[in-house]
């Protein structure tokens, strides 16, 4: 028994020792979406201690999941949640978006940081000019919403656009918006400047090189060294795709007469795998990707145009998504493998619980560690 007793205070020096060895890993400040279309994940409750093994304190969300909201409840950990595309209609009705908020937010508040609600996803984007002619209306009605609860400090509105939305996004500084969304757009970045709101944008570098990877040199889309593009205009250097299309929306937003609000990225990143001709989705690529954009995240980095302002992003995606439509890549964005094992080496190395509990309101990271322990004491028991 004094052998085991000694073992197990081994193991017990073991985990604690990871945790920390984990902890330093970290980049601090990052952000992480965290879809679900998928029939493989871990339950939130694991994902809580993996995203805390990671020291991740900020997570976006495409719902208002109370089952995520709960189960990250007095951790720390920021969230956006989002009005999925197809409530947003509803959301214009006054008496809808109170019920909304009251469902989706407020029970949550204040044990699970909630600060910022999209309001839709990409809408402007697409071909549903019901949809696209909602946005706005929708957009407002949940800020005043938020006024009358006395929320609209605590919880900002906003709503995440792909960058086809914009004209012109080279040189950067010649960024507009597509002439045909304007009506939109104007009420839009009013709406922005009004609530100092942060304006979104999906911004994928990926893209553009897998549509003309003879023109577009990977190492510019990747952030490795290479001499840059300069914008003439500025005479700026850009030696990366993303500070080009953050700055190209900045000047966008600018050339309304705007230049009181904050780009934020709330997508990006890169797939680990892709179909035959989806060129450069591998493994190497995605991991360099990543880890440079960590880099630059800690270096608390801003683009060309706004020095001064940290770059603040949010990396797509924290496990691939298996039932997500679309190309392989699609499936393929994320940095963990829904195990918990990472699909590429970036020194993320997370600790994803083994033990699947039961959906109980809420638990610690204690609660799981010791959990952890204790199975790993009962395997090693019944080893020796
Ligand atoms: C929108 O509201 C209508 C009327 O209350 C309801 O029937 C419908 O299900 C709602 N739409 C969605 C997507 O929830
Ligand atoms: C609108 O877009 C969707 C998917 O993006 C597509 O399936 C649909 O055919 C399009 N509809 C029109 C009218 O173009
Ligand atoms: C709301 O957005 C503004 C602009 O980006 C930002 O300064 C502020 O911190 C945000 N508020 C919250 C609660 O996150």
């Amino acid at each position: 028994m004094a052998k085991f007793l000694l073992q197990f205070r081994a193991l017990f020096l073991l985990v604690l020792l990871s945790g920390s060895v984990v902890r330093t890993t970290i980049s601090v400040g990052v952000g992480i979406n965290y879809g679900q279309i998928a029939n493989n994940l871990p339950s939130p409750s694991r994902v809580a201690v993996l995203l805390q093994s990671l020291s991740i304190s900020r997570v976006k969300l495409y719902d208002a999941d109370q089952n995520v909201l709960r189960a990250f409840s007095n951790s720390n950990v920021e969230f956006i949640v989002g009005v999925g595309n197809e409530h947003v209609p509803n959301m214009t009705d006054p008496t809808k978006a109170q019920a909304w908020v009251k469902q989706h937010v407020l029970p949550h508040l204040p044990q699970t940081k909630i600060t910022c609600i999209t309001v839709g996803n990409e809408v402007l984007s697409g071909n549903d000019t019901q949809l696209i002619s909602n946005l706005v209306p929708a957009m407002k009605t949940i800020y005043d919403v938020l006024v009358s609860l006395g929320l609209n400090n605590q919880v900002n509105v906003s709503t995440a656009h792909s960058l086809t939305i914009l004209a012109n996004s080279f040189p950067p500084s010649s960024g507009t918006f597509k002439q045909d969304l304007m009506q939109y757009m104007e009420p839009l970045i009013e709406f922005h400047s009004q609530t100092k709101s942060p304006f979104l944008i999906n911004a994928y570098p990926y893209f553009a090189y897998k549509s003309n990877p003879s023109e577009v040199p990977l190492d510019y889309v990747l952030f490795r060294p290479n001499q840059g593009l300069v914008d003439p205009i500025t005479n700026l250097n850009y030696d990366n795709m993303l500070y080009a299309q953050i700055d190209a929306a900045y000047s966008a937003i600018k050339a309304m007469g705007h230049t009181d609000i904050e780009v934020k990225i709330s997508e990006t990143g890169w797939p680990s795998k892709g179909d035959s001709d989806e060129v450069g989705a591998t493994p190497e690529n995605a991991g360099i990707y990543n880890s440079n954009i960590l880099r630059r995240i800690e270096e608390k980095q801003g683009t060309p145009m706004k020095p001064s302002v940290p770059i603040d992003v949010f990396v797509f995606a924290l496990f691939n998504e298996d039932l997500k439509p679309g190309p392989a890549s699609e499936r393929n964005y994320g940095l963990f493998y829904p195990d918990g094992n990472p699909v590429y080496d970036i020194g993320l190395h997370g600790y994803l619980p083994r033990m699947s509990y039961s959906s109980a309101a809420y638990k610690t990271q204690v609660v799981h560690i010791f959990g952890f322990l204790i199975i790993s004491f009962t395997t090693f028991l019944l080893q020796a």
